[in-house]
């Protein structure tokens, strides 16, 4: 089974989506992991066109040893370098294969990121799209960063998740928009507990829908 989980940033869809990957006992992928391991690993300025052949460069290269490092990885700078070099066909396109093979892996796999139902797996068993809005999510990264003892200018994090999201939306090879077929579930006001079991009773459904019909 595979199961596609898409959403805005700090949406909740990596936590949920690893939620789902323990209780069905299937492998999970941070697509967003991919962007920001290749973001980090470009020396040049945003905006050059050295940063877009290094970003090629490194997203050709990329492989699973590159995503290791989480403290680094998950921080704001490899969220705002994730999002420029995502904009970059040849990046995408080169990470493509990559995410497809993860989902393709006998039993199948739960990845979570922005157009896994749409680009990288349009043929998921269940997809699903996490919104909630941009204030609960700021406050929730927030609070994940404090926990990690880090100080957090709340005001500066909202618009960097409002400017991620916007470059995120507009991105024309981004393939980020809820496909038909994905069911939307809002978390905005959803503990993580209730998040999982709504995201829970959605993918059993579809399964038991499956099921039924001939
Ligand atoms: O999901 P996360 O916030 O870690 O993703 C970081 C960035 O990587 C996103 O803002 C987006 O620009 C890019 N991304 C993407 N497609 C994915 C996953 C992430 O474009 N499947």
């Amino acid at each position: 089974m595979i199961i596609a989980v898409d959403g805005p940033a700090a949406s909740g869809k990596g936590t949920l989506a690893a939620g789902l990957a323990r209780h069905y006992g299937l492998p999970h992928l941070d697509t967003g992991l991919l962007y920001r391991a290749v973001g980090l690993a470009v020396r040049a300025a945003p905006g050059s066109t050295d940063f877009d052949r290094e970003a090629v460069a490194a997203a050709r290269r990329l492989d699973a040893a590159h995503l290791t490092d989480l403290d680094r990885l998950t921080g704001a700078e490899a969220g705002t370098l994730a999002s420029r070099v995502a904009v970059i066909a040849e990046v995408r396109q080169a990470l493509r294969q990559f995410q497809r093979d993860f989902a393709r892996q006998p039993g199948g796999a739960v990845l979570d990121g922005r157009d896994i139902g749409t680009v990288i797996c349009p043929e998921a068993d269940v997809k699903l799209f996490i919104e909630a809005d941009s204030k609960a999510r700021m406050e929730r990264r927030a609070r994940q960063w404090e926990a990690r003892g880090q100080l957090v200018d709340r005001y500066a994090l909202y618009h960097q998740i409002e400017e991620r999201d916007a470059r995120d939306r507009a991105n024309p090879h981004g393939g980020f928009f809820r496909a038909a077929d994905a069911h939307l579930l809002d978390t905005t006001r959803l503990d993580i507990d209730a998040a999982l079991r709504a995201a829970v009773a959605i993918v059993d459904g579809v399964l038991a829908s499956k099921a039924a019909s001939p």
